[in-house]
């Protein structure tokens, strides 16, 4: 699980991470989820029960309910384990390495390590990788992305990036403290 602050980088690291990976280890299959990405796939389904209530902590740089994110990634890796399975035919093909998912932006608050530890669909215990970085330069990045992206992200907005930083401090930071000591 890759987590850090509003910009420092997860996504791309979690990309970097698994290439590396790959050329030291045995693996079998990869997988790379974006916390982020599958919230903001919601604001694409309207029809979706909990969809204004996603829209609006996106919106606000606020963290949604537990729950939906840890019922996401549960599904996201359900479709993979169930693709996994249908791909891998033989007993030979099943010794072929590992199987490694690296999730980003998550957990980012105790009420989402809380959900995942209780409601997680496969037995493992992650490893949690911390990514710090001087907030000017998170600022100039974000600010940036929010006048070049052409993704649909509503929250690379001077207002809402230092929201997000607020949110960081509040909520990501004692939950990395408390698991830097456990
Ligand atoms: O990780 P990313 O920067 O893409 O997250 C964007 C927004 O998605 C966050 O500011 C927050 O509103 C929401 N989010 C969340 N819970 C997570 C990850 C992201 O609520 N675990
Ligand atoms: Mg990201």
């Amino acid at each position: 699980m890759f987590t850090g602050g509003p910009g420092v980088g997860k996504g791309t690291q979690c990309e970097l991470a698994t290439e590396e990976l790959k050329k030291s280890f045995d693996i079998r299959s990869s997988l790379h989820i974006s916390a982020g990405e599958l919230l903001r796939s919601i604001t694409k389904l309207p029809e979706h029960e909990r969809y204004h209530e996603v829209c609006e902590n996106l919106k606000n740089g606020t963290i949604v309910d537990a729950r939906i994110t840890t019922d996401l990634l549960n599904a996201r890796i359900r479709e993979h384990v169930s693709n996994l399975e249908s791909t891998v035919k033989t007993v030979k093909d099943n010794d072929m390495g590992s199987d490694i998912i690296l999730v980003d932006g998550f957990p980012r608050n105790m009420s989402n390590w809380e959900c995942w530890q209780e409601h997680c669909d496969i037995n493992t215990t992650p490893s949690m990788v911390f990514f710090d970085c001087p907030r000017s330069v998170l600022l100039n990045r974000l600010t940036k992305r929010g006048q070049t992206s052409t993704s649909y992200r509503t929250d690379d907005i001077y207002d809402t990036i230092l929201k997000r930083f607020s949110v960081f401090d509040s909520t990501t930071l004692p939950l990395v403290m408390h698991y830097q000591k456990t």
